[in-house]
């Protein structure tokens, strides 16, 4: 089903999650909806009315559920860490910075309905390989053209949500029950010319390694650098860190960026791009 709503001039898509009476009051359900866990919370207020609220299933700090929170009224905490959100805003108390996504919710003759439109179908690669990359060696798939072929180990060129990277093929990927979701595209083969760019490449990993571990130990964070990486596309630098992600990250990552003419960011060692998305809170990517 959908419907245009003119109050906001933006396309609704209200899809069925079922009926209401599923979650009691006080409790909350979750749903997957092209691929993203959605949490719906059944909130009692102070008049002993109900209401549904939907945010992501997925607490911006490291993805925990949510629905095994406590908390009471819209107050839920993440049962990893602590951190508390407001699920009728999104608002997080403890990093503001950090709101959980909302949906739109109502329900129309006992049947609750949420707006999809705003959520993303995964993008499944196509013609997909697999793919090591990264000095992590991460293995993820990625789509390459129609009818590209490539041999195994042969090196080849990636466009990833992280920049231009070198990658190693492992295989091509012929049949899949369940289709996981695309780490990025293959763009070309792995040339003599991008053999002598990287060469004429000047490392600048050093500096930014040394300058970051400073600052950490200066500002007595609980992370750990363990490695550092200069990709490609020689504008992206990855500081590999052990640790929990956090705010502090974030607001170190646009000083980094401040000092040095590369985009810096911060990675997870125990995330592969594709899962994170490299875009989640305190990573510094984005
Ligand atoms: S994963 Fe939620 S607070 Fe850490």
């Amino acid at each position: 089903m959908s419907d245009f709503d003119y109050g906001t001039t933006q396309m609704t898509n209200w899809i069925e999650l079922g009926e209401a009476s599923e979650i009691s009051p006080g409790d909350r359900k979750s749903y997957s909806i092209k691929g993203t866990e959605i949490a719906v919370f059944h909130v009692v207020d102070d008049l002993q009315l109900g209401k549904f609220y939907a945010v992501d299933d997925s607490c911006p700090h490291q993805g925990a559920s949510l629905i095994a929170g406590e908390g009471s009224g819209t107050e839920v905490s993440c049962p990893l860490h602590d951190w508390s959100f407001d699920v009728a805003t999104g608002e997080c108390f403890d990093f503001p910075e950090f709101p959980l996504t909302r949906y739109e919710l109502k329900v129309e003759s006992g049947v609750l309905l949420l707006d999809a439109s705003t959520i993303e179908e995964p993008d499944i690669p196509q013609n997909p390989f697999l793919v090591r990359y990264g000095s992590m060696g991460w293995v993820d798939q990625f789509s390459a053209e129609e009818n590209a072929v490539y041999a195994h180990r042969e090196r080849v060129i990636l466009k990833t949500s992280r920049g231009e990277e070198v990658g190693e093929i492992l295989s091509s990927v012929s049949m899949q029950e369940n289709p996981v979701p695309s780490a990025g595209t293959i763009l070309r083969e792995f040339t003599p010319t991008d053999q002598q760019t990287l060469s004429r490449q000047e490392d600048v990993t050093a500096p930014v390694f040394q300058d970051c571990q400073k600052l950490i130990q200066e500002r007595g964070m609980p992370s750990e650098i363990i490695d550092c990486e200069q990709l490609f596309d020689q504008q992206t630098v990855v500081l590999y860190y052990l640790g929990s992600r956090m705010p502090a990250l974030e607001i170190l990552a646009q000083e980094l960026n401040a000092n040095y003419p590369w985009r810096i960011i911060f990675h997870p060692v125990d995330e592969t791009p594709a899962a994170s998305g490299c875009s989640s809170g305190g990573c510094g990517c984005g």
